[in-house]
């Protein structure tokens, strides 16, 4: 492995990054010269020339030019399977002809009526057919504003202030929710938010109701506990078995509102998410991504007496402040067709389990692969949702024996040199890295991600990263 000096080659593919050579980063230069030069012109439009962080890869990352069910075609015509499906949006894949009808007939109509319209109530119908707490919605237009929602409306209810939050869970980009995810660990306030910020925001650890019961015997000015459905980063932390009911218990002992942020889990466990599987049911639930059918969205659910906050007629009768809540987009028409056929799919057809088998099957071979070349890594997780443990070998592996930084892989180089290896091969993992499977994808997908896999693991060893 060499390092090469971009200063010295004006053609270097690591756009200015002084970063190590293998074979494996040639071969994705030479396949992706197209998107090595978009990237090239996204640098001069873009901070980092990307447009979400998770999509940050170097040397460049992939620039796509369309995509159909499990598969996606970058511009050098180079086709992937797609194990991101649209940061877990995809649960049908990418392109569903029905879903695709829908949208096309709500573009025929007009994207946006300032009004009312029949497909919103179509679409909360199916919500709350489906999610077990959603007696009443209210849609926004992302999973960040969800969660944004969610808490204004738990301290509306409470008349309390604070957040108990865990700690590494991600919930959006909101100045509140940026304590404590990726840095900040101590639950100071990250760049950019107010220091006031960190003294709404009391992070613990998951798994340890104990602790969770000290905070709350302590503090009676906790408004909700926010927790992401299935663990961090969708299960890479999981969640123990009867933490979610320990967590209803407390709020129902301390006043507290018990916030699910289903926004990953929501449509994709089961058709009503992880309180329909676990049997847990939370006041209130964020909603996004399957929700709007691949197409922008989101959705606070949930409690009647708590969502009427938003009802003008409620708070006149009541002689309360009524929260207020605009924003343009929300349930706009077209999120609101393909979201609707998406749920109706979701709710009449056995996808949640079709994805979820499928991705038992990667699973396991992915673990066969790994025992068959000794390498020391597992492939885990629950559902449709596949994380790498990288470094602890498959007989010792315990995820809920391990801690958060355990879990989490902490060679970022092995981890960049798979993920480009498996594009050389013909496979975009998610960035985790893992893959969010989706119903569309099918037993050749997993034969041919398990060849890609074992290619992979061959080119790491070659370059001695293995
Ligand atoms: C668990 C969770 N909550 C909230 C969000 C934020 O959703 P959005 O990106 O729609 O704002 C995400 C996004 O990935 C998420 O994974």
């Amino acid at each position: 492995m060499q390092t090469i000096d971009p200063a010295a080659s004006p053609t270097s593919p690591n756009l200015g990054h002084n970063l190590p050579q293998t074979d494996i980063v040639t071969a994705y230069c030479e396949k992706t010269a197209g998107s090595e030069a978009l990237a090239r012109t996204a640098a001069d439009c873009f901070p980092s020339g990307i447009t979400h962080d998770s999509r940050y890869l170097l040397p460049h990352g992939l620039y796509v030019e369309h995509a159909q069910g499990p598969h996606k075609w970058d511009v050098d015509g180079n086709r992937y399977i797609d194990y991101y499906g649209g940061h877990g949006a995809l649960l049908l894949g990418h392109n569903r002809p029905e879903v695709k009808a829908a949208i096309d007939g709500a573009m025929e109509k007009g994207t946006h009526f300032g009004a009312g319209h029949p497909a919103e109530i179509a679409w909360a119908g199916l919500v709350k057919e489906l999610v077990p707490c959603a007696e009443r919605v209210r849609f926004t237009s992302s999973g960040t504003e969800a969660n944004s929602m969610a808490v204004r409306l738990a301290r509306g209810f409470t008349g309390r202030s604070k957040v108990v939050r865990f700690r590494g869970q991600f919930h959006g980009w909101q100045d509140e929710a940026s304590i404590g995810y990726a840095n900040h660990f101590d639950g100071s306030s990250t760049l950019g938010v107010p220091p006031s910020a960190a003294g709404n925001i009391v992070l613990s650890e998951v798994n340890d109701l104990p602790a969770l019961r000290s905070i709350l015997e302590e503090d009676d000015d906790i408004a909700v506990i926010m927790v992401e459905a299935m663990g961090a980063m969708t299960g890479k932390v999981p969640l123990a078995p009867g933490f979610h009911q320990g967590l209803r218990d407390l709020c129902d002992e301390f006043g507290c509102v018990l916030l699910f942020d289903e926004v990953v889990t929501g449509f994709r466990v089961s058709p009503g998410g992880m309180q329909e599987h676990l049997g847990v049911t939370p006041d209130l639930t964020s909603l996004a991504k399957i929700l709007a059918g691949g197409l922008p969205g989101g959705a606070v659910v949930g409690r009647k007496d708590i969502l009427d906050q938003l009802d003008f007629k409620v708070a006149a009768d009541t002689n309360r402040e009524k929260i207020h809540h605009p924003g343009t987009f929300n349930a706009n028409p077209v999120s609101a067709a393909a979201g609707a056929e998406t749920l109706r799919i979701i709710g009449s057809s056995p996808v949640c389990k079709q994805a979820d088998a499928t991705a038992e099957d990667l699973r396991n071979v992915l673990n066969q692969v790994l025992k068959k070349e000794s390498v020391d890594w597992t492939a885990y997780g629950s559902s449709s949702v596949i994380h790498l443990c990288m470094g602890v070998p498959q007989d010792q592996f315990d995820p809920l024996a391990m801690s958060r930084t355990e879990l989490q892989n902490k060679n970022t180089e092995l981890v960049r040199q798979l993920r480009l290896a498996m594009l050389v091969h013909g496979v975009d993992l998610a960035p985790t890295p893992g893959a969010v499977v989706s119903a569309s994808h099918t037993t050749n997908d997993v034969e041919d991600t398990c060849r890609a896999f074992s290619d992979s693991l061959h080119a790491l060893k070659q370059a001695h990263l293995l």
